[in-house]
């Protein structure tokens, strides 16, 4: 398995290692050398830098160890040449025979040769979980993106993927919200609740609950009545929480998105009190003040409370029992969280709790920057919360202007629509994704649906283009035997020669936009060897076999997509 990862190097690698075993023999016993694509081609397409490393070990300067392994070789026909650079590079130049047949078994095989690497291992990924009962805005957008992303990413590899959506659907706000429900609100907006009702509903009580002590004491009543299955509360909870799952799940359709559960934080309910204890008969939790904390003296973090004075659970003991449960039920390899920054104090706590409980499971908390508008923070203070609907729809509205200014010959009014969902969702997502999610994002509209820079719409483009192309020549690209003539023929094709590593590396480092990144790359190589090479009327056994080229640069740039959640119509 692991050597169809990069095809190319782990075969160079091998006929390297055979060299330097016959040049230095057991001093180098085991050792597998590393071979990359360089960063230029004038110094060929793969180069090997070990001799480097080597030269301690070996207590020979680097370039004569590069020597020593080449001495008298003759060239393999996977090679052109090779060749000795700098202190002790060792660059390789390969046969552009031997490259179009790597590629076409690439081609021939499932999936473009996503490595398997996932087969019989299972991850939980645990993103967007928002809080019920408050409308989606702007800022849940970035959970909801980048987890969909790496979902998809492990499902290529072959995981099982439990994607779980770990609603806030417990504490002390579903206090506050059921005493406004029934005090501030209207009998007709009683009627036809509304998740944004129920934020109106909240804020009242809360504003109200500040000032007013007998208010406060109120809705802590009915916080108690809850927790204790008061069946009138309990009905008002389960409704307020329908609601919202309606409306969330509205947002998910549109986003392309699918959870296989939705487990809230109720549903740890029974187990939290036995998480306490067993933090304190293992001596990790202690009394202070009534409450249960947990320390962590020798990791230098502030204490965690996992019960409060009054017997409440926290967020850190609903985590604890979550990860209990997780494991039991899907033995999962991973548990991925995807939240904002402002939680890294949280995970680094019970991910350490969880560790000194003995479970053994990767724990991952990716975690992302926030998202500004027009360079300003996104606060209900600044009077620019945008709600998640209203982006959405916005950004299918531009782009529907766009289509429209573009002259879309024949196509209907609900193709259009279709393909301005397309780009105009297509556009957010990649916004998010094309930037490593640790970097805080200021939304542009101009940015997201440029249609010549790092964009959605660009890649798109890029790929319908192709697709036209194809059409046109009236010809299947299958036909075509691959030959690599050019340089910029040969740089295409060893870009598609990367694309099982890098979907692989971007899983494991929890990072689409190392996709995102090398997808733009990719687009940009095609377009720089389309403005050299002409295809269609090139002569005919050039012409079929960039044909053929053109349709795996097609087929890698809407996989690559539709690992990002984005989808690539072949028509724009
Ligand atoms: N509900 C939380 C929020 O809106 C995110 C939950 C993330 N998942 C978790 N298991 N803590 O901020």
């Amino acid at each position: 398995m692991e050597e169809n990862v990069n095809l190319c190097e782990a075969q160079l690698s091998a006929w390297l290692q055979v060299l330097f075993q016959q040049a230095f023999g057991e001093a180098l016993a085991g050792f597998s050398p590393r071979v990359q694509p360089t960063q230029d081609a004038k110094f060929g397409d793969f180069q090997c830098n070990d001799a480097m490393p080597l030269a301690k070990t070996l207590h020979l300067p680097p370039r004569q160890i590069a020597q020593r392994v080449l001495d008298g070789v003759s060239l393999p026909p996977m090679l052109a040449k090779v060749e000795i650079a700098g202190p002790g590079f060792i660059n390789l130049t390969v046969n552009p025979l031997w490259l179009a047949e790597q590629l076409e078994k690439l081609a021939a095989a499932s999936a473009f040769g996503i490595p398997q690497c996932g087969a019989g291992k299972s991850v939980v990924i645990d993103y967007s979980s928002p809080n019920a009962a408050k409308q989606m805005h702007i800022g849940h957008i970035r959970s909801i993106v980048i987890g969909n992303a790496i979902d998809r990413l492990h499902r290529a590899l072959g995981y099982r993927v439990i994607a779980d959506n770990h609603l806030g659907d417990w504490g002390t706000q579903f206090g506050i919200l059921i005493k406004g429900y029934r005090e501030c609100l209207t009998e007709e907006q009683r009627q036809n609740l509304t998740v944004a009702d129920l934020e109106t509903a909240y804020v009242a009580s809360s504003t109200r609950g500040k000032t007013d002590e007998a208010w406060k004491d109120s809705c802590r009543q009915e916080l108690v009545k809850l927790q204790q299955g008061d069946p009138e509360d309990r009905a008002l909870w389960q409704r307020f929480i329908e609601i919202s799952i309606e409306e969330f799940t509205r947002m998910y359709k549109r986003l392309d998105v699918q959870f296989d559960l939705w487990r809230g934080e109720s549903f740890y309910n029974d187990r939290l009190a036995g998480v306490v204890k067993e933090l304190q008969d293992k001596g990790l939790a202690e009394e202070s003040e009534g409450a249960q904390i947990v320390r962590f003296e020798e990791e230098g973090l502030p204490v965690a409370i996992v019960r409060k004075s009054d017997g409440g659970f926290n967020y850190a003991t609903s985590d604890i029992a979550t990860v209990e449960s997780r494991v039991e039920e899907f033995n999962p390899d991973r548990i991925i969280y995807v939240t904002d920054e402002r939680q890294q104090l949280h995970f680094k706590q019970f991910f350490t709790i969880c560790r000194k409980l003995g479970y053994t499971t990767k724990l991952v908390h990716v975690w992302f920057g926030l998202m500004s508008y027009q360079g300003k923070a996104i606060s209900t203070r600044e009077g620019n919360l945008i709600k998640l609907d209203d982006l959405l729809a916005e950004a299918v509205k531009r782009s529907l202007e766009i289509i429209r200014a573009q002259t879309p010959e024949g196509m209907t009014e609900e193709e259009q629509l279709a393909l301005a969902e397309d780009i105009g969702i297509g556009a957010i997502k990649y916004t998010d994704l094309s930037h490593d999610p640790t970097t805080a994002i200021d939304f542009s509209w101009d940015k997201a649906l440029a249609l010549d820079g790092n964009s959605g719409p660009y890649l798109q483009y890029a790929h319908a283009r192709i697709c036209s192309l194809l059409d046109k020549s009236g010809e299947s690209p299958e036909a075509g035997s691959l030959k690599l003539d050019t340089a910029i023929e040969k740089s295409l094709a060893l870009a598609l020669m990367q694309f099982p590593g890098v979907v692989q590396k971007a899983a494991d480092n929890f990072k689409p936009s190392i996709l995102a990144d090398y997808l733009f790359g990719l687009s940009q190589t095609y377009s720089s060897f389309y403005q050299r090479s002409p295809v269609l009327k090139a002569e005919a056994e050039t012409r079929a076999s960039r044909l053929r080229l053109c349709s795996l640069v097609a087929e890698v740039l809407s996989s690559g997509l539709r690992l990002l959640g984005i989808h690539a119509p072949r028509r724009i």
